[in-house]
């Protein structure tokens, strides 16, 4: 899950490469490189670490870059990447893992070439010159990539020929095209800057650009570009005047969460349909999409009086002898490159099922997989922590709820009511949760309690912490406490109560187990309590409690993230969008 981007026009590649980069660093930031062809030479610079303000630029108009999150190989500057043939006449940047490394490594042994890097990337551009008899590129790609196994999107330039050429199968690879140029990246914001007409190369699509002429192809055969215009804004990618995405993100949900569910109603419809005549409903996804699935099937037990099944995407395969051609799928993700929901997804295609997807990202592999999509319309989510997709899923999932209930309209305003209480709330609890995070910022552990709609909201939560803060940190049910976890509660052991009207009385009593062994009580509730040693008040607003009451834990993730001199948009050894298994 590494950043790739690459240039072929008539401007100088290096600056437009490099900040393409520092748009794309989301996706991993372990190493970076950056490669440019200068009549017959490439000049290659590489270095472990982030990317630093700024670099001396080279000159040359063809150009490929990469930030990488480390998967086969250490962190080191060997290792990053563009990686070259062993002969130095072809470079690449690749993001993906080739799972035959080892095999294809052996063939290159006993063709008399040797690995010089630990990495599983350095076999595409020792394959592809090995394969380039008789200079015929296409048929080169071609016989590579029917070798490789694994996922990949790459793209590569040569020293003694004006071409660039690339080839995705599994992992996310866009163009960006205008009249004399063409741009190469894992993700749109990585060129919005120049063009908005973007081409998204589906599964086992390669091609090469030459003479300002593209020529895209798939299973040997040339097909039409298909150009998308992007309505998104370099504006809605930047930070603006906040000091990290993470707090614009948080703040950008004063909108975001209104602007999910205006949804075309006939797609509502078409949707709530679906999951009525189902014959099994499946809500997947993984990490913080999955704990929106979870807080849906809470929704639906309640409001459509409806069982749904909620399955973790990297689990699902288990799961397949009981899909059925009758079954639905609703796969949830941010990014839409999810490589263990992609995999879930293929699964249940395999047995008929339909799929509805709910994703951020137009024309990301999962809302081409899927018969269905909803797109949540937040804008580009950069910070690596999902904040606003979250919100945005939580509202259009609970939409769904009350349309499968026929009560479409209490449902909208409810979530209405919900974004107009966000403002005033973040101004009001912000000072608090600063101090608060003074408080906890070198405690070892926090735990999070919660029942009903707010027990998958601890989940959440406690994922916010750790990804962020290094904190150790767990959500559970409010009455599994007991059940063994509660032997960790010690004197001023941070506990936070996630309380609404519905569980007041059942949660206050677990709070009070564990306030009975020393533990700090940290309230988020509508009412104070006297078990409380920190009180943050949220409105009371029944269905819509999980998505209020993230509000006071993205907030504390972000201020506790501040306090430990941590990054808040790039934590150690995550990436934005997690296109490996
Ligand atoms: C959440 O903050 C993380 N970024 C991660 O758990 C994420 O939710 C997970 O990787 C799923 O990503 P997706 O929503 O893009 O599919």
């Amino acid at each position: 899950m590494c950043g790739i981007i690459g240039y072929y026009g008539d401007k100088d590649a290096y600056p437009i490469l490099f900040k393409g980069l520092k748009i794309l660093e989301y996706r991993g930031y372990d190493s970076w490189g950056i490669a440019v062809k200068q009549q017959k030479n490439i000049i290659l610079d590489k270095e472990t670490g982030h990317l630093p303000e700024s670099v001396i630029s080279k000159n040359g108009n063809i150009g490929i870059a990469h930030t990488r999150w480390a998967t086969t190989g250490k962190v080191t500057e060997q290792n990053a990447h563009p990686h070259t043939s062993n002969d130095e006449t072809i470079y690449i940047v690749h993001n993906g893992i080739i799972e035959n490394y080892a095999e294809l490594k052996k063939y290159l042994h006993t063709l008399g070439i040797i690995l010089k890097t630990q990495t599983d990337t350095e076999i595409i551009p020792n394959l592809i010159t090995h394969f380039l008899k008789n200079n015929d590129l296409k048929n080169s790609i071609e016989k590579t990539t029917k070798l490789i196994k694994g996922s990949y999107a790459f793209v590569g330039i040569i020293k003694n020929r004006d071409e660039l050429f690339f080839a995705r199968d599994g992992s996310p690879l866009v163009l960006g095209k205008e009249k004399n140029e063409l741009f190469l990246a894992s993700d749109v914001p990585a060129f919005l800057e120049y063009t908005k007409n973007a081409i998204f190369l589906n599964d086992k699509d390669y091609g090469i650009y030459s003479n300002k002429k593209l020529v895209i192809f798939h299973n040997g055969e040339k097909i039409n570009e298909q150009i998308t215009k992007i309505n998104w804004t370099v504006e809605q990618a930047k930070k603006g005047d906040h000091p990290h995405f993470m707090i614009k993100e948080i703040n950008e949900q004063k909108h975001t969460i209104k602007t999910a569910i205006e949804q075309n109603p006939e797609l509502i419809n078409k949707v709530t349909k679906e999951i009525e005549n189902a014959f099994g409903v499946f809500f997947v996804g993984c990490g913080t999409s999955y704990h929106a699935c979870i807080s849906a099937s809470y929704q639906f037990a309640h409001i459509a009086k409806k069982h749904v099944n909620v399955i973790l995407a990297s689990e699902f395969s288990n799961y397949s002898d009981f899909l059925t051609n009758n079954a639905l799928m609703i796969a949830v993700s941010q990014s839409g490159e999810t490589a263990d929901l992609i995999d879930a997804i293929k699964i249940a295609k395999q047995k008929g099922v339909k799929i509805i997807s709910i994703i951020n990202s137009l024309e990301s592999t999962i809302d081409r997989l899927s018969d269905l999509s909803i797109i949540m319309n937040a804008g580009p989510e950069i910070c690596v922590l999902s904040t606003k997709s979250y919100t945005s899923q939580l509202a259009i999932l609970l939409l769904l709820a009350y349309s499968t209930a026929n009560k479409l309209n209490e449902g909208k305003k409810l979530i209405e009511q919900t974004t107009q209480q966000i403002p005033d709330l973040i101004e009001t609890i912000k000072p608090k949760l600063e101090l608060l995070a003074k408080k906890l910022k070198n405690k070892k552990s926090i735990f999070l309690i919660g029942r009903d709609l707010a027990y998958p909201s601890t989940l959440e939560g406690a994922l916010k912490i750790k990804e962020v803060s290094y904190i150790h940190a767990e959500g559970f049910a409010g009455g599994e406490l007991k059940h063994g976890t509660i032997a960790l509660i010690e004197e001023e052991t941070p506990v936070i109560v996630l309380t609404t009207d519905e569980t007041r009385d059942l949660i206050l009593g677990n709070a009070r187990e564990v306030k009975a062994r020393g533990a700090f009580i940290i309230g988020i509730d509508s009412k104070n309590s006297e078990i409380y040693d920190e009180f943050l008040q949220v409105p009371e607003l029944n269905h819509a409690n999980p998505i209020i009451m993230m509000i006071p834990l993205q907030l504390l993730s972000y201020y506790l993230a501040i306090e430990r001199n941590c990054d808040p948009d790039k934590p150690r050894n995550l990436a934005k969008s997690v296109t490996v298994r």
